[in-house]
């Protein structure tokens, strides 16, 4: 199977993020818990050296339990503050202001030393595209987000969100984009939905998703469509046309449309919680 992608716009995106970067304290990073890694950006570290970290595991209800807190210690292990989170229900969003304080405290000492009292945090949300960046936004900030307006100093244009005394947000988030030229990567954001169907043929995609819910979660589809087991994967998808009456001119099984139905109750949620990478393999 193979991806395309259509990288106008990145180093524009890259350009902006470089400058504005520069503006915060703390870059607050969206992954989604279903692949930590495979929708993280590979240039991110690089570009948020020097600045606190904080990362997301948004989506955290379409994930497991198990796994979210074993990518939880993964990253903490590697000095970045975590928080599960569920933008879309506003699962965890409370929490947030109070580990912002601590993922900052450095740098509000380094500001006390210095004389500097009450200086709020700076952040700014960055992920790729789908990853929840504007849900999250929206719960952190919800109804009484005040844009603060320009500033002296700061770059024209940029509109801060004041969360509280402590916190002001920048209100775009910083748009990058993932390991796309990784094949396995690109398969399992296919799986989530991150790259557009249309670029994909469908009943492919579903093939795959089916060997991988054979190997990593055997039984779920079979429960899931009161099917049989198969082993092949084509086959697997005949019987679930076949089970939800997938069926084209009367009689034939409708495969393209048992594929649709089967990423999207994947996406969705109703295959259940599934985690699509794992820690020990990084
Ligand atoms: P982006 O800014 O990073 O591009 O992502 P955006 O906020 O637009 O969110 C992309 C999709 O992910 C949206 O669904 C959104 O509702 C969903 N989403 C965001 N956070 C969560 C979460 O924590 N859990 C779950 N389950 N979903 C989340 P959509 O299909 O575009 O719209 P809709 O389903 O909300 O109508």
């Amino acid at each position: 199977m193979h991806f395309q992608w259509y990288p106008g716009h990145m180093t524009k995106a890259k350009r902006m993020m470089q400058e504005n970067i520069k503006l915060i304290d703390l870059v607050i990073e969206l992954v989604d818990a279903r692949v930590p890694i495979s929708s993280r950006n590979p240039d991110i570290d690089e570009l948020g050296k020097n600045k606190a970290r904080l990362i997301l595991l948004n989506k955290s209800d379409l994930a497991e339990d198990k796994w979210n807190d074993a990518w939880s210690e993964y990253f903490r292990e590697k000095g970045f503050s975590v928080v599960k989170v569920n933008s879309k229900k506003g699962g965890g969003i409370k929490s947030i202001n109070g580990v912002i304080q601590e993922a900052c405290k450095e740098k509000i000492e380094r500001d006390r030393k210095r004389g500097i009292l009450n200086r709020p945090v700076r952040a700014m949300v960055v992920g790729i595209p789908n990853v929840g960046k504007s849900t999250f936004i929206n719960a952190l900030a919800g109804k009484a987000c005040a844009k603060t307006g320009n500033k002296p100093g700061v770059t024209k244009g940029k509109q801060w969100i004041r969360l509280n005394k402590n916190v002001e947000l920048l209100d775009t988030p910083g748009i990058l984009w993932p390991r796309f030229e990784d094949q396995a990567v690109g398969l399992k954001l296919a799986f989530i939905g991150s790259i557009k169907d249309e670029i994909l043929q469908t009943e492919e995609l579903a093939a795959e998703l089916v060997t991988f819910m054979n190997k990593n979660y055997p039984g779920v589809l079979e429960s899931k469509y009161n099917v049989e087991e198969d082993t092949d994967p084509y086959g697997m998808i005949a019987r679930i046309a076949e089970s939800r009456h997938c069926l084209v001119r009367g009689n034939e099984l409708d495969t393209e449309k048992a594929s649709v139905l089967l990423m999207d109750d994947f996406r969705n949620g109703r295959l259940g919680r599934l985690t699509l990478e794992y820690p020990d393999a990084y």
